[in-house]
């Protein structure tokens, strides 16, 4: 254990994602286990640079297992992507004798984690934190599982009036430009057609498969639509696909935030506690730089640059697999 580590701080940043309160909750409490004090910075990499902290005791953490967002707020940085921002985000560290961070977020967040521990002396940790699912070192992110239940319960309730009214709906669903989420949640819902940034589906395909539906008398269908994929958003591939298929009877659906709140399903509950209590023990045992992750049911440690430069690739054969099963 490295005894030179007595407080430390944890902060999430970038978008909100569930689980991440879990994640918090682990890591204060991991931390008291081993007698360290930790602070809590509101609204990420901005908190840190205005000073925007305060001490979290075990019982402050209490009752917030289950709530969806983050007790402490959460913000993207303009200034701390400045050289002045980082000096002043150091100078609250200092002050308040942090000598190790906790930084729970995506992409974005990890990056501003590397920069900062390349140019100063304070370790940091990454945990992965954003419902994309983006994120290499790491089979899941926290927040991941919640989004897809909640879009998969979206699209259940949408098929029942497709059904009805015989309808085509096209779902717009998040994840920026990875197609993790649409993907799931296509095959979690049963979709007809998954349009995915990874595989660029092109119109004419839609609206081919879309025919061969009403030949095989399909009277209504669901398209999950990737909010990063390049055909354009739901709205739009829906008007295009009117065009070349007047005969459907269309409807757009975008999911949008709704998959961003809400209480974190067990699986990510469990997943935040188990990176949040390895995340302070690495601390203690030197480590710094690095982001854990779980893999293959183990956590383990990536550093920043492979977590950043790398990309998760979507599996083969479910693309394959989601192709089939609608028939
Ligand atoms: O990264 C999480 C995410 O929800 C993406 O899926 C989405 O593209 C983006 O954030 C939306 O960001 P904002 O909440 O700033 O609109």
């Amino acid at each position: 254990m490295n005894k030179n580590i007595k407080r430390i701080a944890v902060f999430t940043s970038g978008g909100d994602a569930p689980g991440m309160n879990a994640g918090v909750r682990a890591v204060v409490r991991t931390a008291s286990h081993h007698d360290l004090h930790v602070y809590g910075i509101y609204r990420g990499y901005q908190g840190m640079i205005e000073g925007d902290l305060k001490r979290l005791e075990p019982r402050d953490v209490g009752n917030i297992l289950q709530r969806g967002g983050t007790i402490l707020k959460t913000a993207r940085s303009n200034d701390f992507m400045t050289p002045e921002g980082r000096a002043k985000a150091y100078q609250t560290l200092k002050a308040y004798d942090i000598d190790g961070c906790i930084a729970i977020g995506g992409n974005g967040t990890y990056t501003g984690a590397m920069v900062f521990s390349e140019e100063y002396d304070i370790p940091f940790i990454g945990m992965p934190g954003t419902i994309d699912n983006d994120i290499f070192g790491t089979d899941l992110s926290i927040g991941y599982d919640t989004a897809v239940n909640t879009a998969v319960e979206a699209v259940d309730r949408i098929r029942d009036t497709a059904d009805s009214h015989n309808r085509v709906f096209f779902i717009e669903v998040m994840g920026r430009h990875a197609g993790f989420i649409a993907l799931s949640t296509g095959i979690g819902g049963g979709a007809e057609c998954i349009l995915l940034p990874e595989t660029d589906t092109d119109i004419d395909t839609l609206c081919n498969n879309l025919r061969k539906g009403l030949l095989r008398k399909k009277m209504f269908s669901i398209v999950i639509v990737a909010e990063g994929n390049t055909n354009g958003n739901a709205t739009e591939i829906a008007a295009k696909v009117k065009a070349q298929v007047p005969e459907l009877n269309t409807r757009v659906t975008v999911i949008g935030h709704l998959q961003r709140g809400g209480s974190p399903t067990a699986l990510d509950r469990v997943l935040a506690s188990q990176l949040g209590f390895r995340a302070v023990e690495f601390l203690l045992e030197g480590k710094g730089g690095v982001a854990v992750g779980l893999v293959n049911n183990q956590v383990v440690c990536t550093p920043f640059k492979d977590a950043i430069e790398k990309s998760r690739k979507l599996e083969k054969d479910l693309i394959r697999m989601a192709e089939i099963l609608p028939l």
